[in-house]
């Protein structure tokens, strides 16, 4: 028996990073993994890594998490598909920087309608589908970040999503405590890790050798993380195991908020 064995999780931005990373090892835990994203990049690869992590076989829609339809539209699909919902990851994200002068308002919208709305609506239509599906109970995983923890003058717009998602996350949490759903809904805050969106924005800066050791400097374990390192996370949270972890985060980041 695996630790996610009988569980059905649907992961957002499962084709990259810590959502595919998630994904492969709830499938090698026995769980069945629908992915989404709003893109297709990666998307056999994708499969085909869980595929052989697992004994189910990994299935994707695309999806942007954005749209309150689309996010109607995949709950009734995978009640219909497999009958019930046990989990939601939303790990889904972008990230940009720009402090609160540089940042213009679109960014800013841009950046909390994916991080913040997309978590709100996940969070939302998540509780939904676990409760359609049975009185078994779920867990929701919500990413959030050390940037929804401490600030960073040069993310304005990302700290402020990332810091809602916290907060929304024990709103839910509590809620569904206190109507006795049996639905657990806890946010993860990773330090920097190493997935595309990290390595995209290192890529972009004029001397990226300097920039991604001062990042490294800013763990105390002086480096960054791997994916893997936040998908053990969310096996566990996914898991019977955090049966009375509710309403609260596990950061994960080599040491970086503890200074
Ligand atoms: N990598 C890090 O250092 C780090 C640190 C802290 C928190 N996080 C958070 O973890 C989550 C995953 O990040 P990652 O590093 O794996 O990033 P990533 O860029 O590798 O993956 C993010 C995925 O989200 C998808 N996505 C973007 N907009 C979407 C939309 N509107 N609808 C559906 N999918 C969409 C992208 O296509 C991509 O596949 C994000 O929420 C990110 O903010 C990452």
């Amino acid at each position: 028996m695996g630790r996610a064995s009988g569980k059905v999780v649907l992961i957002t931005g499962g084709l990259s990073g810590i959502g595919t990373s998630s994904a492969v090892l709830l499938a090698r835990e026995g769980a069945q993994v629908v992915v989404t994203d709003i893109t297709e990049n990666n998307r056999e690869t994708v499969l085909n890594s869980i595929n052989s992590a697992g004994q189910h076989k990994a299935h994707y829609y695309r999806q942007d998490v954005t749209s309150e339809d689309e996010w109607k539209k995949i709950t009734d699909t995978i009640l219909k598909q497999f009958g019930r919902l046990d989990a939601v990851v939303n790990s889904a994200g972008v990230g940009i920087g720009g402090n609160i002068e540089e940042a213009t308002y679109e960014h800013f919208k841009f950046v909390n309608t994916v991080n913040y709305d997309g978590v709100f609506l996940g969070t939302k239509y998540g509780i939904e589908a676990i409760r359609r599906s049975g009185d078994h109970g779920g867990s929701i995983v919500n990413m959030s970040s050390i940037e929804g923890i401490i600030a960073d003058p040069n993310l304005a717009a990302y700290n402020g999503s990332k810091g809602g998602v916290r907060l929304l996350s024990k709103s839910a949490a509590l809620h569904c405590a206190k109507s006795g759903y049996k639905i657990r809904v806890n946010t993860i805050h990773p330090g920097y890790i190493l997935t595309d969106m990290v390595r995209n924005y290192i890529g972009s800066q004029e001397n990226p050798k300097a920039v991604w050791d001062y990042i490294a400097s800013l763990h105390p374990v002086g480096h960054l993380g791997e994916p893997d390192d936040i998908g053990h996370a969310v096996v566990y949270l996914v898991s019977d195991e955090s049966r009375f972890m509710t309403g609260t985060e596990m950061i994960i980041d080599g040491g970086y908020t503890a200074q």
